[in-house]
């Protein structure tokens, strides 16, 4: 019986701890499949003894058979990904065979990193993008004229270069911008050493038949408190976060049967922003410390706050969540109360879920001191875990209390 399809989902501002989640899950699993956004992420995993950071690979358990997926929602940079690559073939030689590229999925060309930094230097309040050229490449796919791996190696590629060439030197004259056949050689040189690897590249429709009866572990990215639609725009990345990029990649007939949100036992966000249950100061601190809270791909400190259920049930509903996932369980162990944020305030009224993000940016939080625990098996983390059950009205599976692999326990 193969196990249900699952997606893993950030349920708060990304950096949840979904990387180590979905390699504990992958292995039940056939495939694993990134289906959103690019070298933004940073999913952080161990494997005996080795800490290793996936950007864009799927984050599959090495010692398992899964197979990955990069789905044609992602934006790929080749000269990173033959990097990140080759971080993990020096230590097991042949990991780039078990990957399959979606030949659809749009580039991030060296360009797009150059804009990325242009526009955060001209913005009033800078977003504070990873810089890694996110934004403008879903900008030049939605303005029809991005270029998608599939062209590299077609007569397409200079021709779709050097328009595209032309354009951002009309947009940004000032910009520094590597001519397109230096650009175009590049980019063959970089896939031609990523199949050499092994590594393949095919559509949902061409490898159909290997979806089919397989079970497939939807690897999330960012999160919904993130994503382009549900998100605190426009501070926000440029994806779909949640199942609609499951679709956007031509999964519809085999969507997940179960939806797992996955939250911190607190919250952080990385870049600017509004945050209602955010902590300053010496507590922040504390917390930003214990929890080892600096971004996996660009190391930036992350603000930290406490739960904020509104901000759960709104992502709850909006992400389509049928279970909560917790991690970082451990990091507050030992605290005599652990407040939490139980409603927003938002125009002199009390909010129990914001009806949109431009509420939950308004808010103000109101809180509720309950009482701490020393460790997971403590019956007032229970307390907490049902709290947060019942509150939001979403079970929790799991919860990950350590940051070795087997620190995860199921929640029943
Ligand atoms: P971009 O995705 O690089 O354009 O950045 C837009 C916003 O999303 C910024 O606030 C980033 O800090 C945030 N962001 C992007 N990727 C991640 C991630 O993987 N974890 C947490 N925050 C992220």
């Amino acid at each position: 019986m193969p196990a249900q399809n699952t997606a893993v989902l950030g349920a708060q501002w990304g950096d949840e701890g979904k990387g180590k989640i979905i390699n504990h899950l992958a292995r039940s699993h056939d495939w694993v499949v990134r289906f959103s956004g690019g070298p933004n992420a940073g999913h952080t995993i161990y494997f005996e003894g080795r800490k290793l950071v996936h950007h864009v690979l799927p984050s599959l358990h090495v010692g398992s058979a899964a197979r990955g997926w990069l789905g044609s929602a992602m934006v790929l940079d080749l000269e990173k990904l033959v990097a990140e690559l080759a971080r993990f073939e020096e230590p097991f030689p042949g990991f780039g065979r078990r990957f399959t590229i979606d030949r659809d999925a749009f580039l991030i060309l060296p360009w797009h990193r150059a804009e990325d930094e242009h526009l955060e230097g001209l913005r009033r309040t800078a977003i504070g993008t990873t810089r890694r050229g996110i934004g403008p490449a879903y900008a030049d796919k939605v303005a029809r004229r991005g270029v998608r791996i599939g062209d590299v190696h077609s007569p397409r590629l200079l021709p779709a270069l050097e328009e595209l060439h032309a354009t951002k030197r009309g947009l940004y004259p000032t910009l520094e911008l590597a001519p397109a056949r230096e650009v175009a050689d590049a980019l063959r040189r970089q896939l031609d050493s990523l199949l050499a690897s092994g590594m393949t590249l095919s559509t949902t429709v061409e490898s159909a038949r290997d979806f089919e009866g397989a079970s497939i572990l939807y690897e999330g990215a960012q999160g919904i408190m993130l994503d382009i639609e549900f998100g605190t725009y426009p501070y926000v990345t440029s994806a779909l976060c949640g199942l609609a990029a499951i679709h956007a990649c031509g999964f519809a007939r085999w969507m997940p049967a179960r939806v797992l949100g996955v939250i911190k036992a607190y919250c952080t966000r990385v870049g600017e922003g509004p945050f209602p249950s955010e902590v300053h100061g010496d507590e922040g601190d504390a917390i930003r410390r214990a929890g080892g809270e600096f971004g996996a791909t660009t190391g930036r400190p992350r603000r930290i706050g406490w739960l904020d259920l509104p901000a759960l049930r709104y992502a709850a509903q909006k992400g389509g969540i049928t279970h909560w996932v917790m991690t970082k369980q451990d990091i507050l162990d030992g605290r005599p109360t652990v407040p939490v944020c139980t409603a927003h305030e938002v125009d002199g009224r009390e909010l129990h879920t914001p009806a949109n993000a431009d509420q939950l940016a308004r808010a103000r939080p109101v809180w509720r001191e309950l009482p701490g625990w020393a460790g997971h098996a403590d019956p007032r983390f229970r307390d907490y875990a049902r709290f947060v059950e019942r509150e939001t009205g979403v079970p929790l599976l799991l919860v990950s209390h350590g940051p070795a692999t087997e620190d995860i326990t199921d929640w029943k």
